[in-house]
């Protein structure tokens, strides 16, 4: 009896393990779904009486102000706005706590989009500024209806400078885009400048892309866009691109109202570019121009990527609208075509990492990469590797169109976490080495964290 007894505690130990094995390495596969409980339902657009966008008040009142980096290194801002009622002027003055006033000129541009008629949209760049220098400014000078702000220049380039950006994409105009502004406004982190992944005001999900929700949206991000750099990345409901109504010019709202300086990089395109912030080299792409060999495009990040000095800006941060790697049922491999022809090139120059909205949700991915596979090879999955960046899905913002809550399963081992909340990022660099990166869901306070990890640089610590 003992004998049997023994016999079968064994087998049930046997088996126990067996279990615990087969369930340990089914769970081991991927990394974190989260399984965060969040109402859901359908996110609605604020109606045009909304408070966030309220016309300011005055005959001819600037309205829509926003400002992004002028230049390659920061010493210039690029200061735009939208009068109604007139032309009026498109001169800026602006002056620091201690210094005396100054101007610069600006210009003005219009466009028309089916029925709907722009208002004057004004784009004044101030240069040769100093850095890490509060600086006022004042729009509408010399005309019915002034408006001040402020903006702190980034400081200058160098390898151990800090800074922190804000990660927002696909912010659109519903009451969670409200939310995941003002979480990041809230923020106690501190971000300093936004790097946004695309899709700004969802206006085409309007009849005939009603133009007016391009204005609502921006005089709803009015209250950040002012006051900080938005450093801007093109999406697909950017595109307005609309035969059936004759607008067949890609883009067409979005290059009259968000200049770029494209020109500072050798861009030939506002869609392609770079900016240097502090310790970090920021290369902005474009899902939706070609980038095929020998196109424009290409030839510019290859000609860019050599350029980049990790020894003056360490961390080296590329932008895009449709991620690479993403494990969710939407949008499912619509980057896969430019992942095919870029990530090499990401991997040979040791991207840190790689920004992506799109699909509306998020997601961290492990340091991976899948650049093995040819066509006669079966090397097509993604491996660990040490010199490939860290994919980031943070499409979140809070658009019209929804969340995406539905993921593919089991979760791939290249997905490190993954959760459908609304919510946006922080990127805070240190220095040369260190950067700690955090995600906020709405939800939660705006202390929370919800997701961090701290990110080593691939050229100064390149181990994780
Ligand atoms: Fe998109």
């Amino acid at each position: 009896m003992m004998k049997d007894g023994s016999g079968s505690a064994a087998a049930v130990v046997c088996c126990s393990v067996l279990i615990l094995l087969i369930s340990s390495a089914g769970f081991c596969s991927g990394g974190v779904t989260s399984r965060f409980v969040r109402k859901l339902e359908e996110s609605q657009d604020m109606p045009l009486d909304a408070d966030v966008f309220r016309v300011p008040p005055g005959y001819n009142a600037p309205q829509q102000v926003h400002i992004t980096q002028g230049d390659y290194e920061g010493k210039g801002m690029i200061v735009s706005w939208v009068t109604q009622d007139e032309a009026g002027s498109s001169t800026v003055t602006y002056w620091t706590e201690t210094g005396k006033k100054k101007v610069a000129n600006g210009r003005i541009t219009t466009y028309k989009y089916y029925t709907y008629k722009s208002g004057y949209i004004h784009h004044c760049t101030l240069k040769n500024l100093q850095h890490n220098t509060k600086y006022y400014y004042e729009v509408g000078t010399g005309q019915n209806t002034t408006r001040q702000f402020w903006f702190k220049t980034p400081p200058e380039v160098g390898p151990d400078v800090p800074f922190t950006f804000g990660l927002i994409g696909d912010l659109g105009q519903t009451y969670d885009s409200n939310s995941t502004l003002a979480h990041y406004e809230k923020n106690p982190i501190g971000g300093q400048a936004v790097l946004s992944v695309g899709d700004l005001s969802y206006a085409d999900n309007y009849p005939n892309h009603d133009n007016v929700r391009w204005d609502t949206w921006g005089r709803f991000v009015e209250r950040s866009t002012a006051y900080q750099p938005w450093i801007w990345t093109t999406g697909n409901h950017e595109l307005d691109y609309a035969p059936e109504i004759g607008e067949t010019k890609p883009f067409k709202p979005f290059t009259h109202r968000y200049p770029v300086p494209y020109k500072a990089s050798d861009s030939t395109s506002p869609h392609w570019y770079s900016v240097k912030i502090a310790s970090a080299h920021i290369i902005v792409l474009s899902s939706y121009s070609a980038y095929g060999k020998y196109t424009p495009q290409t030839q510019w990040l290859q000609d860019e990527l050599p350029k980049v000095n990790r020894s003056e800006t360490p961390w080296l941060v590329v932008l895009v609208h449709s991620p690479w790697y993403n494990s969710y049922n939407y949008h499912y491999m619509e980057g896969e075509t430019m992942r095919v022809m870029y990530e090499p090139l990401l991997v040979k120059y040791k991207v840190d990492l790689v920004f992506a909205g799109h699909v509306h949700a998020y997601e961290r991915s492990e340091r991976i990469s899948n650049i093995a596979y040819r066509i006669v090879s079966g090397d097509c999955r993604p491996v660990n590797d040490d010199n490939a960046p860290v994919y980031i899905t943070i499409g979140d913002g809070g658009n019209i169109e929804g969340l995406a809550n539905n993921m593919t399963e089991p979760q791939p081992e290249y997905s490190a976490f993954r959760e459908a909340s609304f919510g946006h990022a922080t990127l805070s660099i240190k220095n040369r080495t260190h950067a700690y990166y955090s995600w906020h869901r709405n939800q939660d306070g705006y202390k929370v964290v919800a997701d961090s990890v701290w990110f080593y640089n691939r050229i100064w610590r390149p181990y994780d």
